[in-house]
């Protein structure tokens, strides 16, 4: 049982598993039945697989092929495109032998090679099992999200049965129908997730928080229409009794050892504890509840993504302020959430996670929830991979014929949640800007481009303007101020400081910079001179008749004195400079003339007969003296 949760916890327990007289892992089945060859016609059992694309509501006919020996097992890759169905014909279904690597390879090997179903032929007698991620990431992380095709594993009598009838070169149709998959008796669709909050737990965990997120704008537009009835659900582990005072029970439990999870990083020594995640896990339940008590239940998609996006473990924000921050900014009742979650530190039970705990155990023709995540249809769980318009397809085929919403005939639609208190999201009047955007998916909070400038931020509780252009807006939340026609601001609009007092000025450069005074300080300093503190600057005034020169801080005299030396070869220097131009001038204007002469005969001549017509020729060799 490779698929279920039973790695994680070190003694944690699933009432589910204690409880294994009655309880049951139901496998979910889609309905295969041969049409040929003659001999083999009828229905059998297949189990769909946790992960590809099942086409719920629909069917799919295929051509089953049963590759080579050598990669009977399909583990080593299939020249791309050997399995791919002419156009026009019937698609073709991969059979392949169950061992040798994980099932997921295989069907992206087929998937990749054109297959447009697999088969997985069972290589032992058993009840079937349900095909389910692999437990360690590896490579399969690379292409488990890429796999679309839908596969499902066969018993091994059937197999062997298929396998019999390829080799002697039949023609194998096979039909794979999921109209019966999900119970279909009303107009009204209930179901289930069954989710956890850690966020750390690798592929599993980042495809989940994919899904809600990408499925958020559906699934409410399906609440707010009461074309559903959804209800999130979390997985909750016990401590037996035995270790209740166990190290491993007091970081992974809460209420005394009667609720636990898992230890995210499973070391206890670091990052978050079990409890950490139940506790959050019982947040969001609780979130639920208040919710669904104000008649509001889509409001959990908005907590859970928005928890996720702003509380997350990597950034060590996996805590109840910041849980509180998103409470509050969804206009959340927070007293109403924390009387619900009680006091996690007595030795007292919790209603709401004990019915977690039997909500886990299997009733009817759904059986025991033990995969997370487990989406649940009309009591029945889904199998497949958790992505949106295959959920929606399950989802539509729970509704009576003809009484799906629109929404599952066009999937073209917008959500109008910003309009709700902004959507929880950032917003400031005065500009008129707001982070809060209606998208397929969902209202989400994304800071703003206001003017052409750029807003950058959370986008829930902050977000402010930034790059070239930021000063424009509100000044950059910098200091500005005019006096006398002189305007001074601290905004830069480039680097890392956002405000910097400018030249003249002192202080922190968002609410205050003050003038300095720079004629306390080592300036304008000479004896001769006085100076003068004005708004952001200084003046130098020197006595008499002499001038100041700044980059010296020195007075010199206008027309006589210490630098008279000076002056003279300055004027030894100009006068030389100028006579040389003159010279030069003189030359070329000279040249120009003797050139001009010779130029204006040569066109002359072409007219008219001259004088001395021998000068013209002249005209090639003055360009070289
Ligand atoms: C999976 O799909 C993504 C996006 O289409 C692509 O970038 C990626 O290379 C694919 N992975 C593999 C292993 O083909
Ligand atoms: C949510 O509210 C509806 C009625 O408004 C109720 O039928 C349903 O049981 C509630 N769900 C939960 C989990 O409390
Ligand atoms: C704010 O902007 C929105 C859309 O950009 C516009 O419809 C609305 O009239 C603006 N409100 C004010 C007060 O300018
Ligand atoms: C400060 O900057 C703001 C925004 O650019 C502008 O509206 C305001 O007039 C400026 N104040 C002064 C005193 O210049």
């Amino acid at each position: 049982m490779a698929a279920i949760l039973g790695l994680l916890p070190l003694v944690l327990v699933l009432v589910v598993m204690a409880d294994s007289v009655s309880g049951r892992f139901v496998v979910e089945k889609n309905s295969l039945t041969v049409t040929s060859p003659s001999s083999m016609k009828g229905t059998y059992d297949s189990a769909i697989a946790n992960f590809g694309i099942p086409q719920y509501g629909g069917s799919l006919a295929g051509a089953v092929v049963y590759p080579k020996k050598d990669n009977a097992n399909g583990c080593e890759e299939f020249s791309s495109g050997t399995f791919k169905a002419k156009p026009g014909s019937i698609p073709n279904f991969l059979l392949l032998d169950r061992g040798d690597c994980v099932f997921a390879k295989k069907v992206w090997n087929a998937q990749k090679a054109g297959a447009s179903a697999v088969l997985v032929a069972d290589n032992t007698d058993e009840p079937l099992i349900t095909m389910d991620l692999p437990h360690e990431d590896g490579d399969a992380s690379n292409y488990i999200e890429n796999i679309t095709i839908p596969s499902a594993l066969i018993d091994k009598k059937f197999g062997e049965q298929l396998k019999k009838s390829a080799n002697n070169g039949e023609m194998l149709i096979v039909n794979l129908d999921w109209r019966e998959a999900v119970p279909h008796p009303d107009d009204r669709v209930e179901y289930e997730l069954w989710t956890n909050s850690n966020d750390e737990c690798g592929l599993k965990c980042d495809m989940l928080m994919e899904f809600i997120k990408d499925f958020k704008g559906v699934a409410q537009i399906l609440e707010r229409g009461s074309y559903s009835q959804f209800t999130p659900h979390y997985i909750t582990w016990y401590c037996p009794q035995a270790f209740i005072l166990s190290k491993q029970c007091k970081s992974q439990c809460i209420n005394h050892g009667r609720y636990c999870a898992p230890d995210p990083e499973q070391d206890f020594s670091k990052g978050y504890d079990g409890k950490d995640v139940v506790t959050e896990n019982l947040r969001q339940l609780c979130v639920f509840r208040v919710a669904n008590e104000s008649k509001k239940p889509w409001v959990w998609w908005d907590y859970v993504t928005d928890f996720h996006i702003r509380c997350p473990m990597k950034e060590k924000k996996y805590n109840k302020e910041c849980a509180d921050s998103v409470i509050k900014s969804l206009g959340l009742d927070g007293l109403k959430i924390e009387k619900c979650m009680g006091d996690p530190s007595t030795d007292a039970e919790n209603p709401l996670l004990t019915e977690e705990q039997h909500a886990q155990i299997g009733k009817g023709s759904r059986g025991d929830v033990t995969i997370l995540p487990t989406l649940v249809v009309n009591n029945r769980q889904y199998r497949g991979k958790l992505e949106k318009s295959a959920i929606l397809k399950a989802i539509c085929s729970g509704f009576e014929e003809s009484t799906e919403p629109a929404l599952c005939l066009s999937s073209d639609i917008e959500s109008n949640e910003c309009l709700d208190n902004n959507g929880g999201c950032w917003q400031d009047k005065h500009f008129n800007a707001s982070a809060c955007k209606d998208t397929f998916r969902g209202r989400i909070c994304e800071c703003p481009l206001v003017d052409g400038v750029k807003f950058k931020g959370d986008g829930y509780t902050y977000c402010e303007a930034s790059g070239p252009g930021r000063c424009r807006i509100n000044n950059g939340g910098c200091w500005n101020e005019s006096q006398n026609g002189h305007t001074f601001s601290a905004c830069q609009e480039s680097g890392d400081v956002k405000c910097k007092c400018p030249p003249g000025f002192k202080g922190d450069g968002i609410k205050k910079c003050e003038d300095i005074d720079e004629c306390k300080e080592k300036i304008c300093q000479c004896p001769e001179c006085s100076c003068k503190n004005t708004w952001g600057s200084y003046e130098c005034t020197c006595s008499g008749d002499l001038l100041y020169i700044r980059d010296h801080d020195t007075c010199i005299s206008k027309t006589s004195g210490a630098s008279k030396t000076t002056w003279a070869a300055v004027w030894v220097i100009l006068i030389g400079i100028s006579m040389a131009a003159m010279g030069a001038y003189i030359v070329y204007k000279y040249r120009l003339r003797s050139y001009m002469d010779a130029e204006v005969r040569a066109i002359m001549s072409q007219y008219m007969p001259l004088d001395s017509q021998s000068e013209v020729p002249n005209h090639g060799q003055e360009t070289h003296s």
